[in-house]
């Protein structure tokens, strides 16, 4: 999807997404000491404004301004401070080194994967981690909710290739519970956490 799509998807004044921090971004990073982190892809902002109430300095960058927008009114809301840059996720380029990079269900296809996950591991200082949380491959398959096309999903074997010299510390396909009006489902997601040695 282009940012135009994008921007479509959130045009309205309700939030698209949960306004609540990702669970498995919640569990592997609470208590991690703050430093300075990348959200890309930060859509309406949930992941950015946690992580900044928990004292990262956070830069959330996303392609679709009115996405933007609502992130600004979710940081203003929680009165935290987030930079906020419009931008391609596959050609920007932070000014400077970074402990966190988090990629929170940024759909792209397998070029603009292999992109931004090299970029990610590219900007980390020493002992600087990337986050990958996505909709897995297998999830058009056998989980639920998500994209429908495979082509915008993550395999684990080709996120880890793709950040080639980071230690792994983590790498596989993690279950997410999804309760509506239909009832349970479970949804598949690739997760990462790579560090680049101290
Ligand atoms: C499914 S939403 C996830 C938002 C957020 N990370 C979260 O977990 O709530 C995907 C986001 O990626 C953004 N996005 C997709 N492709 C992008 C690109 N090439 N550059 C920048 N943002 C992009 C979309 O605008 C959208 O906000």
């Amino acid at each position: 999807m282009d940012n135009e799509s994008w921007n479509e998807r959130y045009a309205g004044t309700e939030f698209v997404w949960s306004v609540t921090v990702n669970e498995f971004v919640e569990q592997h990073l609470h208590g991690v000491a703050p430093g300075r982190a990348i959200d890309l892809g930060a859509g309406e902002g949930r992941n950015a404004v946690w992580l900044a109430q928990r004292g990262w300095e956070v830069t959330a960058v996303d392609f679709s301004d009115v996405g933007l927008e609502k992130a600004r009114r979710l940081a203003s809301e929680h009165d935290v401070h987030v930079d906020f840059v419009c931008a391609d996720a596959t050609t920007y380029a932070p000014d400077s080194d970074v402990d966190l990079v988090v990629l929170s269900y940024l759909q792209l296809d397998a070029e603009g994967r292999r992109a931004v996950l090299e970029h990610a591991a590219s900007w980390l200082a020493p002992g600087g981690t990337v986050f990958v949380i996505a909709h897995d491959r297998t999830n058009v398959t056998d989980g639920y909710g998500g994209p429908p096309s495979a082509a915008v999903c993550y395999d684990v074997a080709e996120s880890v290739a793709a950040l080639a010299g980071l230690t792994i510390e983590q790498a596989g396909v993690v279950e997410r519970t999804v309760t509506n009006e239909d009832g349970v489902h479970t949804a598949l997601d690739t997760l990462i956490i790579a560090s680049r040695p101290a």
